[in-house]
């Protein structure tokens, strides 16, 4: 098994430049099945959510060829089958977007329910209710989604209940090829589903509205199947950079980000006296006042706080002065990560979904057990802010969604290495 075991605390300094985002990776690979074609794909990530998905095509007779650069070729034309039942599906969450490339390839699919971080329960109903919107007939057993138009899917109007960008993502998929036209209301607005509408109109699709609440997709019969096409940058792991290094004062150019995603942190670390200057692809964040405020912080659908960023931000909330609180409203019961904080010394009581951190307390290494990707982000930070050695156990989930994360924190002056335990 694998530990991080890091020696603090540090202040962090230097550069640090912002790779793919995960969650527009995980969106636009299965949509290159949509459309038997060869993709070039730019900025792919290199983490393991994506390796997942490569085994998933290459299982399928799909040729998946790596450059240099984090890009990648995927060649969808020999994909002959609808049935995504796998085990590779149930470790991630993204698998449950086949259905929707799927249905759109093929008419159905069946794919095995997905996996992906445990943060308390995580329904499919609102993907479910899409595609029966556009005429599919879908049930769930043995573990496995059966979705199928026996007529052909066509354009419909579906309200989302709840903001889902994994909803949006799957209606979006399922209606590109629809006949007639879909409009999604109360769609997630998040940066990803513009980045995948790019994609797909690059493709040819007809997809308008992407990064408001209401998106329009006018069905095509036909999409392009040779494509090339480079992915935002990960805002979360750009966060996560930003609040490393208001947690350890440091002085950090993070870099090849778009500050305008980020801009709910920033206005977050500014009110509590972090230094941040924004220029067209990087932040600057500097230590600016200390001890730093406390924060009220409520997670919301994008641009609010992005519920990704919690556990990161409970983590600097031990730094500054005073009480701190964070309201989750996505994900309620996420709050896994404060226990082994509190190992840490922390001072952090969490009554679901509100966590309240008592800050100003110095926190000392301890061993601490990350249960999910972001827990373990915090975990990182948190011990690159304790005194003395933190091992920290669950490395994989923190490999699920950080590309070189050791090397990178090595970079700007952290001690921290992987070591098998
Ligand atoms: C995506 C992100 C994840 C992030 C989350 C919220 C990916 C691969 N993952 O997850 O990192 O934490 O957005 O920003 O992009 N819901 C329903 N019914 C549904 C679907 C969702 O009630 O059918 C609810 C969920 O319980 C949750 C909220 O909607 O409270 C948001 O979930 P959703 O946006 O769908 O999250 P994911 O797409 O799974």
């Amino acid at each position: 098994m694998e530990k991080l075991i890091i020696q603090g605390p540090s202040s962090l300094a230097g550069n640090v430049f912002v790779g793919g985002f995960k969650n527009a990776a995980v969106a636009v690979l299965p949509a290159t099945i949509i459309q038997a074609g060869v993709y070039n794909l730019e900025n792919i990530p290199d983490i393991t959510d994506i390796d997942c998905i490569e085994t998933i095509f290459t299982k399928k007779g799909m040729e998946w060829k790596h450059h240099s650069n984090n890009t990648v070729t995927i060649d969808t034309r020999a994909l002959a089958t609808h049935d995504f039942t796998d085990d590779e599906m149930s470790n991630i969450r993204a698998s449950i977007y086949f259905a929707g490339a799927l249905l759109s390839r093929f008419g159905k699919a069946v794919v095995a329910l997905p996996g992906g971080c445990n943060f308390g329960e995580r329904p499919i109903d609102l993907h479910i209710k899409g595609f029966e919107a556009l005429g599919a007939v879908v049930r769930q057993e043995y573990g496995k989604l059966f979705v199928e138009a026996p007529n052909g899917l066509k354009g419909a109007s579906i309200y989302l209940d709840t903001v889902s960008v994994g909803a949006t993502v799957n209606i979006m998929l399922a209606a590109v090829r629809a006949t007639g036209s879909t409009t999604i209301e109360n769609a997630a607005k998040e940066p990803h589903i513009v980045d995948l509408a790019n994609f797909l109109n690059n493709m040819g699709a007809k997809i308008r509205g992407a990064g408001t609440d209401v998106i329009k997709i006018t069905g095509v019969s036909e999409l392009k199947g040779h494509t090339s096409y480079t992915i935002i940058q990960d805002m979360i792991e750009a966060g996560t950079f930003m609040i490393a290094a208001a947690a350890t004062r440091g002085n950090v150019f993070i870099r090849n980000v778009i500050p305008k995603h980020m801009e709910s942190l920033t206005a977050k670390l500014e009110e509590m006296g972090v230094g941040i200057d924004t220029g067209d692809d990087y932040i600057h964040v500097f230590p600016k006042e200390w001890p730093l405020g406390r924060a009220v912080i409520k997670t919301m659908p994008y641009p609010g706080f992005p519920t990704d960023l919690h556990p990161q931000m409970a983590t600097l909330l031990t730094q500054a002065q005073g009480d701190s609180t964070i309201k989750e409203t996505v994900w309620l019961t996420r709050f896994q990560y404060a226990n082994e904080l509190n190992r840490m010394g922390a001072n952090i009581d969490v009554n679901c979904p509100v966590a309240v951190i008592h800050g100003g307390e110095g926190l000392t290494g301890a061993p601490v057990s990350a249960s999910d990707l972001r827990a373990g982000a915090a975990l990182v930070i948190a011990g690159l802010c304790a005194q003395g050695t933190t091992a920290i156990s669950g490395v994989k989930y923190i490999d699920r969604g950080y590309e070189n994360l050791v090397d990178k924190f090595k970079h700007l002056g952290a001690d921290i290495e992987r070591v098998d335990d």
